[in-house]
């Protein structure tokens, strides 16, 4: 069976595909860094709407704010203000149990430096995530990171570690990583930042395929190549977004959540 259709035959997003539905919404975003006693405004009110199954791009310059923004929709930041709902619920406010938790299950994630463990091998690394989880015996965390890393044509180099392998196939077991619990939503920080010209063009052959299979796919790049072949750009700039909202009619504002 071949990448592709092991690709589109073997994901399940988890979802069914409605596609007014919002997967992402960010209203009046602003996080501000203390860099010292310098503040350091990296977002300013950013708006921000990714409907279920979207494909896009977020340009911008060095330091425009693109991995804060990456942070805060990925969990890994809740020191922001402003509103953000996540498949339609409210974030803000969570513990941080609560948001490991809905991390781990809702979002994959892809670096542009693949941040595999080092002395795990590509099985060990695949696996972690749907440990974590807690809710599948250890045998089937394994047997499904086994899958992941078949699809993306690592079969025969479960028990490799990274550096045995190429700068390529570590991006694609880092994808069968960010895959292995079935995340409705990937985000990916420059995924093709590290690689030469022909290991880009097989990493977006692969998102393209998640993508026709539904997961919500938002990715950071530099390169318009990359933009290009998804299906939205967005741009940040000084810490503000430009066409992040999918219509201009206004919405009503989210609704409050709990404060800590
Ligand atoms: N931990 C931090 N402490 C203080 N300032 C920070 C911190 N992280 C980022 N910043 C600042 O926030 C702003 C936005 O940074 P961010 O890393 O989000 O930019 P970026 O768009 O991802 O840039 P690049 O394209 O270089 O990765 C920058 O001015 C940066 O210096
Ligand atoms: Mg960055």
């Amino acid at each position: 069976m071949g990448l592709s259709t092991a690709l589109s035959t073997g994901l399940s997003t988890g979802l069914d595909t409605e596609s007014e539905e919002l997967v992402i919404r960010l209203d009046d975003v602003s996080k501000t860094y203390q860099h010292g006693s310098v503040p350091v405004r990296a977002l300013s009110h950013v708006d921000l709407e990714i409907a279920r199954g979207e494909y896009t791009a977020i340009m911008g310059p060095s330091g425009s704010g693109k991995s804060t923004l990456l942070h805060v929709l990925g969990l890994l930041d809740a020191g922001y203000e402003g509103r953000y709902e996540l498949l339609g619920e409210p974030v803000s406010g969570r513990t941080a149990e609560e948001l490991s938790a809905l991390r781990n299950r809702q979002i994959g994630f892809i670096f542009q430096t693949f941040h595999l463990l080092p002395h795990l091998s590509i099985l060990e690394n695949a696996e972690l995530p749907a440990l974590y989880a807690g809710n599948r015996p250890a045998r089937e965390c394994r047997a499904a990171a086994r899958a992941r890393l078949e699809q993306m044509g690592l079969g025969s180099r479960l028990n490799h570690k990274p550096q045995e392998i190429s700068i390529g196939q570590r991006q694609r077991a880092a994808i069968a990583r960010a895959l292995v619990n079935d995340p409705p939503l990937l985000l990916a920080d420059e995924p093709t930042g590290a690689l030469d010209s022909k290991t880009v063009a097989e990493i977006l052959d692969i998102l393209g395929e998640l993508h026709s299979n539904g997961t919500t796919i938002l990715l950071i790049t530099h390169d318009r190549d990359v933009s290009e072949a998804t299906e939205r750009t967005v741009h940040v700039r000084d810490g503000q977004m430009h066409d992040g909202r999918l219509s201009d009619e206004p919405r009503a504002p989210l609704r409050e959540t709990r404060r800590p």
